[in-house]
This record gives C-alpha cells, sequence and structure tokens, in this order.
C-alpha cells in the first residue's frame, strides 16, 4: 500500500485503541471514512490522475476502505461485548447470600376447626362429601321437607339467584344429595358455607361455616344421634363438657332437637360468655323425617336416619375465646397469627 495510505491507516489504528465507548468511535470514523473524511478527500484527487494511476490507487484505496471498515467494526463489537459483560457481572446471582424467609401465614381458626372435625369424622368410617354454595331450591327447601309457601322457610331469610336458585341457607342439602346417589348404610359429612340475610353484628354474619352430619342405617336411634354428639362436643371442648338435648323442630327431622354444650369458659356456673345460662348454643339436630328419606329414594320401613348441623362460627368463638365475630373475618394478622 501507498506511504500515505499506511500511515492514515496506521493514524486510525492509533486512535481507534483509545476508543471506550461508541459516540467517540462513529465521531473518529467520520474523520476517516465520512463525507469530508481522510478517504474522501483521497477519491476526490483521483479525478486528475491518469487512467493507470486511477486504476491502481483506485484499488489501494478500496483496501484502505476495506481495512478502516474492519477497524471500527471490531472496535464497535469490542465495545458491545464489554457492555454485555459489565452488565452480566452486574446482574449475576449470587446463590451465596443468605435467603430472607418471607413471612408464613397461619391457617384461618374456622379452618382449623373445620379440619380436625374432618379428621375426627373421618376416622370413625364417615365419608367427606363437598356440595357447592350455589344449591337448587329443590336441594335447599322442597326435598327437604319444607315446599313452597312452607312457613318455616321464614326461619331462613335466602338469597335467591332467581326462582329455582338459592345461595344454600344450610348445608342440608347435601343430605338429600348424598342419599339420591347411594343406599344406605351412609356416614357422611359435608361441610362448607351456607348464606342467609342477616343483619351483620357480634354472634351474625351473612356467610357462616356449617358442618352436616348424617348417618342413614338399620336400628339407627336418637341414643345414637345423642351418643355422637357428646362424642364430637368432648372431643372439641373438652371431657369435662356436657350436652344438654332440647325438644326443637325442623321440618326435615322427626323428632327434632337442639344441643347446648356447657360453657367452656364457666364450665356451667354462668358468665359473660354464656350470658349467665351455663350453656351454649351448638347445634340442631334430629331423626331423618320418613317424608326425606322417601323423596331421597330410601326405604323408611327398612332405615332409620340421623343427622346434624353444627354451626362452626359460634364453635370458633367458643373454642377460642372470640368475643366478636367480626373479628374472625376482619383479616387482622395480630388476632389471626395466635391461632396454629
Ligand atoms: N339445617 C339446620 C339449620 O341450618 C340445622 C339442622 C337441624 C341440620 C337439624 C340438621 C338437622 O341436619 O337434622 O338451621
Amino acid at each position: 500500500m501507498d506511504k500515505q495510505l499506511q500511515e492514515i491507516l496506521n493514524e486510525a489504528e492509533v486512535k481507534v485503541k483509545q476508543i471506550k465507548d461508541k459516540q467517540t468511535l462513529i465521531q473518529v470514523s467520520a474523520l476517516f471514512l465520512g463525507k469530508n473524511g481522510a478517504l474522501s478527500g483521497l477519491m476526490k484527487n483521483l479525478k486528475n490522475l491518469s487512467n493507470e494511476e486511477k486504476r491502481v490507487l483506485g484499488e489501494q484505496l478500496n483496501t484502505l476502505r476495506d481495512s478502516l471498515n474492519k477497524l471500527f467494526k471490531d472496535k464497535e463489537n469490542e465495545i458491545d461485548d464489554a457492555i454485555l459483560n459489565e452488565k452480566l457481572s452486574k446482574e449475576k446471582v449470587d446463590v451465596t447470600i443468605p435467603v430472607t424467609p418471607s413471612p408464613y401465614g397461619t391457617m384461618h381458626p374456622i379452618e382449623i376447626l373445620k379440619k380436625d372435625l374432618i379428621d375426627y369424622f373421618i376416622e370413625r368410617g364417615f365419608e367427606l362429601k363437598d356440595g357447592t354454595d350455589i344449591e337448587t331450591d329443590y336441594y335447599c327447601f322442597e326435598a327437604l321437607n319444607v315446599p313452597k309457601e312452607h312457613p318455616a322457610r321464614e326461619m331462613q331469610d335466602t338469597f335467591y339467584i332467581d326462582n329455582e336458585t338459592v345461595l344454600r341457607t344450610h348445608t342440608s342439602a347435601m343430605q338429600v344429595r348424598t342419599m339420591e346417589s347411594q343406599q344406605p348404610p351412609i356416614k357422611m359429612i359435608s361441610t362448607g358455607n351456607a348464606y342467609r340475610i342477616d343483619e351483620v353484628d357480634a354472634t351474625h354474619s351473612p356467610i357462616f361455616g356449617q358442618l352436616e352430619i348424617l348417618v342413614v342405617d338399620k336400628n339407627v336411634t336418637l341414643a345414637d344421634l345423642i351418643g355422637t354428639l357428646e362424642g364430637v362436643v368432648k372431643y372439641l371442648l373438652g371431657e369435662k363438657t356436657e350436652l344438654r338435648v332440647r325438644p326443637s323442630y325442623f321440618p326435615f327431622t322427626e323428632p327434632s332437637i337442639e344441643a347446648d354444650a356447657t360453657c367452656p369458659k364457666c364450665g356451667g356456673k354462668g358468665c359473660a360468655l354464656c350470658k349467665e345460662t351455663g350453656y351454649i348454643e351448638l347445634l340442631g339436630a334430629g331423626m331423618v323425617h320418613p317424608r326425606v328419606l322417601e323423596m331421597s329414594g330410601i326405604d323408611s320401613n327398612i332405615y332409620k336416619g340421623f343427622a346434624a348441623g353444627i354451626g362452626l362460627d359460634r364453635l370458633a368463638m367458643i373454642k377460642y375465646g372470640v368475643s366478636d365475630l367480626r373479628d374472625l373475618y376482619e383479616n387482622d394478622i395480630n388476632l389471626l397469627k395466635q391461632f396454629k
């Protein structure tokens, strides 16, 4: 290559060596390859030369242009690599840094209670049935011996979705669904939310948890029901707890009872928790009405059944000494984390 051209290339190489960023690279490359750069200056001179000189110099200028292009391109790649490497080293994950554990949540007290109850019954051979919160009028009322216009419907103010669909007012609907789908012997529990139009206060909520118990077999008696309830109440509230049974009325049971437990706080003497009565209301129960058995396809001459519905929220309040139901629903972490 011509000496002058070689010098240009040398000069470019020296300059490029010192470049560290793209901005400077662009500026320097313009000095050599730009419109007013060294190379185009030389090109302009070509027109004053003879044809032979043009050919020789022209070829050399092409070589120079290729070398310069390569020089700048290599530098550009070098800068890109450097940027990428720096980024990679900064974003590198250091797996040796100790982890800050995120705080664990705890189970909600009503869920703990539900789980305890499910375990209790499963151990005793009961089957757990899953129901749905949205239920038909038929399963919620009709098939439980509560026909339309029956005054007992007023015991349960209801969220209707349409004429035939409701947010279930109790888990008792699952009794019918179970009996329709299998013949006795039946030992089932079902648990979940129930809904009723209710003002929210310290002991009421429009959404509440229930546990339904159903046993259907030959020779099932009221004594079996009371024995079962006694067992579960002692399990939940302590061995010293006693059960009190009172006559009651539910359209789907005959006879019907309500059961109370001696107050776990005062043991029956009377205190603020039990409103000085010594007892806490816990559940409704009874012997499954023969009509309900028949409507579900079970022969009431051969089989008898008992059923019960336990309110879980009230039970949680009693068991955990929570005096206002709303506290259980307000997501106060300080309160909830006490239950493990
Ligand atoms: N379903 C009733 C309620 O929510 C409670 C109940 C009473 C359930 C008697 C039963 C029963 O299974 O036999 O008020």
